[in-house]
């Protein structure tokens, strides 16, 4: 077998990320594996785990304005050079449902930013999996109903089940590269996010609370 341990690190805001990350692990426990899975949420320093050229490494995140989350682009930027190590990087998008149409998110900078990290660092990266989990950016929308959240959870959890059985079975996997005209249209949105944007958009998911504590408070 290619690998005897995996490794996850992994940030997430709504749990998709988080979700889809115990999927992998799960699929890498029933093979066997040896399985770490770390939040880095509050990283202060970067905890490696005692590796050997048989351990795969993941980076799971959601996707913040066409980008990494700042925090997540911070731990990669900071992850130390490990020669001889395979890493694969898997962001949730924000996805949606259209009657039965599925309408994927985007990640702009989200997949090739930490893969070219990653690379300068030495890693061999053998899976970027963009995965349509179902959009928390509410700015954009209003929240999605129940049964279009299952139904979004039902089909990525098979999406992700067959990528880690290719990437653990030795396999690489490159769908991040289906979406590259679209993501390369709005790297100039995700620089403008980043520097800009983030600072008012990123608050958006307490809004809501806030409206509450206005209508209480006054
Ligand atoms: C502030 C903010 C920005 C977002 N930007 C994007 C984006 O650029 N592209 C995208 O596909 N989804 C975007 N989303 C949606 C999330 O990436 C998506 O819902 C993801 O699955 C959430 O994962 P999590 O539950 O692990 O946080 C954004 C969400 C928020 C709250």
């Amino acid at each position: 077998m290619k690998y005897n341990q995996l490794i996850i690190y992994y940030f997430s805001g709504t749990g998709n990320a988080r979700n889809a990350a115990s999927w992998i692990i799960n699929v890498a426990k029933e093979k066997g594996l040896k399985t770490q899975l770390i939040n880095i949420d509050r990283f202060e320093s970067i905890e490696i785990p005692e590796l050997t050229e048989k351990t795969l490494i993941g980076f799971c995140f959601p996707t913040h304005g066409f980008n990494m989350p700042p925090l997540v682009i911070k731990f990669i930027r900071n992850f130390p050079k490990l020669k001889n190590n395979d890493v694969f990087i898997l962001n949730t998008r924000g996805g949606l449902k259209l009657s039965k149409l599925f309408i994927p998110g985007l990640s702009g900078l989200a997949q090739f930013l930490p893969a070219l990290i990653l690379r300068l660092k030495g890693f061999r990266i053998v899976g970027m999996q963009p995965l349509d989990l179902p959009s928390n950016w509410l700015i954009l929308h209003p929240g999605l109903r129940k049964k279009v959240v299952d139904s979004i959870y039902q089909r990525c959890e098979a999406i992700v089940e067959k990528f880690a059985l290719r990437i653990l079975n030795g396999g690489k996997n490159y769908k991040a590269f289906l979406s590259l005209p679209f993501d390369i249209a709005v790297f100039p949105i995700a620089f403008g996010y980043y520097f800009f944007g983030r600072f008012f958009l990123a608050k958006t998911l307490l809004q809501p609370m806030h409206a509450i504590i206005a209508m209480y408070a006054f």
